[in-house]
């Protein structure tokens, strides 16, 4: 089922504007979630075995899932759901409306299986998404929300910002995924180093430590990061006690040709895998098996999802693989932890 996305829907797709597709995608599925039978269809087609795993407290029915920015106003997660994926984490969501950066801001890498973007958080708000999503809500699968800061928000408000969105969306979210690693944010990569990073991460801990059900938090790291921000944002985890998600996409250009030097934005997909998959190794290595981490950059198949595993990684996400390999993705990465006797990692 795979090749037939591969040969025949990819071409077609591939020959239209990115963004296009992506809006059109993000629609259709909105659409189709909502006839249960095509919906029940679909799932049918690309589920797997399960391959259960728990991580932060939460029980996951296999360690796959979908990364952020795919659905940034959480308005196709049923869709999305029944696509074989063990957790999806929607957004990147700011507390208000925003346009992002102008277009075109969407690039695919054919060559490399890549893509870049600069996006820049372009999203209906944490209101919006709110509503979207709570009517789409239980899900079959837990739910990680992104959360980001507005690009007109200043780096002294940045705390109070993304304090304001994790209010709106806690009650709908099973875990949060801080959002400090996107290279089209202006500033934001700063929030990496020691201080900062405790005074962002500070107040919403204290938030979810007052509810009735504390929910685990993830911070989202750059691949580009010097050692000593690493390092303090490790022993930051270990000491909070949140999760990392290693990596977002890179600013680097190296692994791609030279005519994409001047493409502004963060790369994504395989040129990424092995910047991501060094800074997904560091960090297991720093952290030693006592907050989880997802790894994020890269994935496309079974192998490099079990690559990932095996560097210490306890979940992983795709997005670009999604793209490039089409709805089968899942099942297929699945299909291949499951013959290599992949099991969950102890802590
Ligand atoms: C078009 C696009 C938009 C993205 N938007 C977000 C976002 O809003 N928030 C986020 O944390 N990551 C975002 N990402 C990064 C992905 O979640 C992922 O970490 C990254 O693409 C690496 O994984 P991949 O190689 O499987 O694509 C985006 C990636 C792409 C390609």
């Amino acid at each position: 089922m795979g090749f037939l996305y591969r040969k025949l829907i990819r071409r077609l797709l591939f020959n239209l504007n990115p963004e296009l597709v992506h809006d059109a995608v993000i629609k259709g599925a909105g659409a189709a979630q909502n006839l249960p039978f095509l919906n029940s269809m679909v799932a049918m087609m690309t589920r797997a075995k399960d391959l259960p795993v728990t991580v932060a407290g939460i029980k996951f029915r296999n360690p796959v899932g979908l990364a952020a920015g795919f659905d940034k106003n959480c308005e196709a997660a049923r869709f999305l759901s029944g696509l074989g994926f063990g957790f999806l984490e929607l957004g990147t969501v700011t507390l208000r409306p925003q346009p992002g950066n102008p277009k075109p801001r969407l690039f695919r890498l054919h060559e490399n299986k890549a893509i870049i973007n600069r996006m820049g958080f372009n999203n209906a708000g944490a209101w919006e998404a709110a509503r979207s999503l709570e009517r789409l809500l239980p899900l079959a699968v837990p739910v990680g929300i992104s959360i980001g800061k507005n690009a007109d928000c200043s780096m002294e408000e940045a705390p109070r910002n993304y304090l304001e969105t994790l209010r709106i969306m806690y009650a709908l979210g099973d875990y949060f995924a801080v959002n400090i690693s996107s290279p089209n944010t202006l500033q934001l990569r700063s929030l990496h180093g020691g201080e900062k990073l405790r005074r962002l991460l500070a107040p919403m801990l204290e938030f979810a430590a007052g509810q009735k059900r504390v929910k685990p938090f993830f911070v989202k790291i750059a691949p580009d990061l010097e050692s000593a921000d690493l390092e303090s944002a490790a022993a930051l985890a270990v000491e909070l006690g949140f999760g990392l998600i290693a990596t977002n996409t890179t600013v680097s250009r190296t692994a791609v040709a030279a005519r994409w030097q001047g493409h502004e934005g963060g790369l994504s997909g395989r040129p990424l895998r092995a910047l991501s998959n060094e800074i997904l190794f560091k960090t297991a290595e720093l952290v030693k098996g006592r907050v989880p981490i997802i790894g994020s950059g890269g994935v496309s198949d079974g192998a490099s999802a079990l690559e990932k595993f095996t560097l210490g990684a306890d979940l992983v996400q795709v997005y670009s693989g999604l793209v490039y390999e089409g709805p089968f993705l899942v099942k297929e990465i699945l299909g291949y932890l499951d013959r290599h006797h992949w099991r969950p990692r102890r802590h």
